[in-house]
């Protein structure tokens, strides 16, 4: 499984690259804004440290100018793939574009249907947001597991990418059911490594360590 990480904050990416875990980046304008930055050069600076691939999104609502924006954005770097809108003119842009050649990334999926519109027009991945669907009682992990049975029945390559993760859960859901890559905040992706078991064990194996009066170095 591949691990994306959901930021457009230059340092957070950076601290958790130097562990070998980022396969990839995802921004959007929310966390374009969040970040304060220009998105064309925040977008090139993360391409140049993460060798994956870095998804920066299109914000027109019309085909020609959402195409136009992705040739922009793509021109960025050879890992950019293009984010685009799951609606009629986002996947119209996609077919545009993933014939180009370019790596493109279909968000904001909430259904079975949607995703198979993205499989259809060539998406590299697809994006279902999972915390959004159970911020309104519905199960983001039923939407993963449908989307994950409904391509392989059909040999589908786009790659399921579980995006609005807000916890440790829902990466471990994630990879029971087969999802491609998961994106995560930051914060997130630190947790993953944490256990109170591991805490517990550490400090007694230090205490123990101490009273031997030995170093290794
Ligand atoms: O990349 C978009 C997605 O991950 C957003 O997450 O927490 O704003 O629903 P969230």
């Amino acid at each position: 499984m591949k691990f994306f990480v959901d930021s457009a904050d230059i340092d957070a990416i950076a601290e958790l690259n130097d562990t070998g875990m980022v396969d990839g980046v995802t921004t959007n304008p929310s966390l374009i804004l969040k970040s304060g930055r220009d998105i064309l050069e925040v977008t090139k600076e993360i391409c140049a440290m993460v060798d994956g691939p870095v998804s920066a999104e299109v914000v027109a609502l019309e085909a020609d100018a959402m195409i136009e924006e992705g040739r922009k954005l793509a021109e960025i770097a050879p890992n950019i793939a293009v984010k685009v809108p799951l609606t009629w003119a986002g996947l119209k842009t996609c077919k545009v574009l993933s014939d180009e050649g370019k790596m493109v990334n279909v968000t904001l999926c909430f259904s079975v249907n949607q995703a198979l519109l993205a499989a259809k027009a060539g998406a590299t991945f697809i994006s279902p947001f999972i915390g959004r669907l159970d911020d309104i009682n519905l199960d983001g992990m039923e939407l993963i597991a449908d989307i994950r049975t409904v391509y392989d029945n059909y040999g589908f390559g786009t790659e399921i990418l579980a995006a609005s993760i807000r916890s440790a859960n829902h990466v471990a859901e994630s990879a029971r059911i087969g999802a491609d890559v998961i994106t995560a905040p930051p914060e997130v992706l630190k947790k993953l490594a944490s256990h109170p078991l591991t805490d517990k064990g550490l400090e007694a194996f230090m205490a123990d360590w101490a009273k031997t009066g030995q170093s290794i170095l």
